[in-house]
């Protein structure tokens, strides 16, 4: 049988950033009072919320299309250049969707400080478009707005994905622009700071011309009615995501101190995200992912992104960080008997 609902497998969710505080309450509403509606089309819906999306991102309604998550937004935005880049360490929906669109990717690495090289990349121009994460994904940080600005100087189009812009301390790009503009295009996504990313949905923000030109490109009711009617309930209370990421920027200074105080890290690394990065002593990182993974407490390790040693955990609730904490306690606990044995 399928599980209905997979954390109540008894997992703690700590390795996809998902929001700690649940969905919102009237997007939760919206989709069981539409459920009895679901042999109709949903008329007219896409419209509405792309309204009032439009009004929530502060941009005209012919300057933003919905979208079912970043990948769909990353091969539209393919279709605008002849080559992808991207940094490295960096969300891997990048490379893997070029990959999938036949356009060569190319990295822009990163130094140990985990920010780009001080000059642009060799070779960048008009057929190009950057994917950049902001804050970035998995290193949770941001990179100098300068750089950015550089970016755009040279490249055709430079993608923002603020995917965890709400947690973060600086303000969105479109704030800094004074909104869209020629080149720039900008995703925001509902499924991490809107607490929803079980309908995976989000918004493709650019100037006018540029969003006319993509969206022929779009299927037909290219979103369901159920995520339509989920994202009418989140932007009619656009309250709970102060809450999320009010809760978010709290707890993460509580889960890094918690984190620290356990003496099991070399480095722990606050974020601007909902996620913390930490990296265990190279002795105890095995024994602590096999005491996770016992305590089925599900951390994101980072070999496999680029960062190795690092662990990437998400902001949960306070019983996610409570089994979290006792596993780090069990751990040192015996750290110490071993050693006095
Ligand atoms: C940088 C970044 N962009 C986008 C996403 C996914 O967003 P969506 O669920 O809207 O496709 C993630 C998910 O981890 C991410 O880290």
């Amino acid at each position: 049988m399928v599980a209905a609902h997979p954390s109540a497998d008894g997992d703690a969710l700590l390795d996809w950033n998902e929001s700690p505080i649940g969905p919102p309450p009237l997007a939760v509403k919206r989709v069981v009072d539409a459920a009895e509606r679901l042999h109709r089309y949903p008329r007219g819906l896409l419209e509405e919320v792309t309204a009032l999306a439009a009004a929530h991102h502060g941009v005209g309604t012919d300057q933003v299309l919905l979208m079912a998550g970043v990948d769909e937004a990353i091969d539209m935005t393919l279709s605008l250049a002849d080559r992808a880049w991207g940094l490295k360490p960096g969300f891997d929906g990048y490379p893997d969707r070029a990959a999938a669109n036949n356009k060569p990717f190319h990295p822009i690495p990163l130094g140990s400080d985990w920010q780009p090289p001080a000059g642009l990349p060799a070779g960048l121009g008009a057929g190009d478009i950057v994917y950049l994460a902001q804050p970035g994904n998995p290193t949770g940080n941001l990179v100098p707005t300068a750089w950015i600005d550089a970016l755009r100087s040279v490249a055709g189009h430079v993608f923002i994905d603020e995917t965890y812009q709400e947690f973060s301390d600086r303000p969105g790009i479109l704030s800094r622009t004074g909104g869209p503009q020629p080149g720039l295009l900008v995703y925001r996504s509902f499924s991490k700071a809107a607490g929803l990313a079980g309908i995976r949905l989000g918004c493709l923000v650019g100037d006018a011309a540029t969003i006319a030109r993509l969206e022929p490109m779009r299927r037909f009711m290219p979103i369901d009615a159920v995520s339509l009617h989920a994202a009418t309930g989140l932007l009619e209370e656009p309250q709970f995501m102060v809450r999320l990421a009010e809760y978010v920027r709290e707890t993460r200074v509580d889960l890094c101190a918690m984190l620290r105080a356990s003496g099991l890290f070399a480095e722990v690394r606050e974020s601007q995200t909902n996620f913390v990065l930490a990296r265990p002593d190279a002795a105890v990182h095995e024994a602590l992912l096999a005491v996770l993974a016992e305590d089925r407490v599900r951390v994101k390790d980072c070999a496999n992104v680029g960062l190795p040693g690092w662990l990437r955990i998400s902001v949960g609730t306070p019983q996610d960080h409570g089994r979290l904490g006792l596993g780090l306690s069990r751990l040192a606990a015996s750290l110490v008997e071993r050693a006095a044995a």
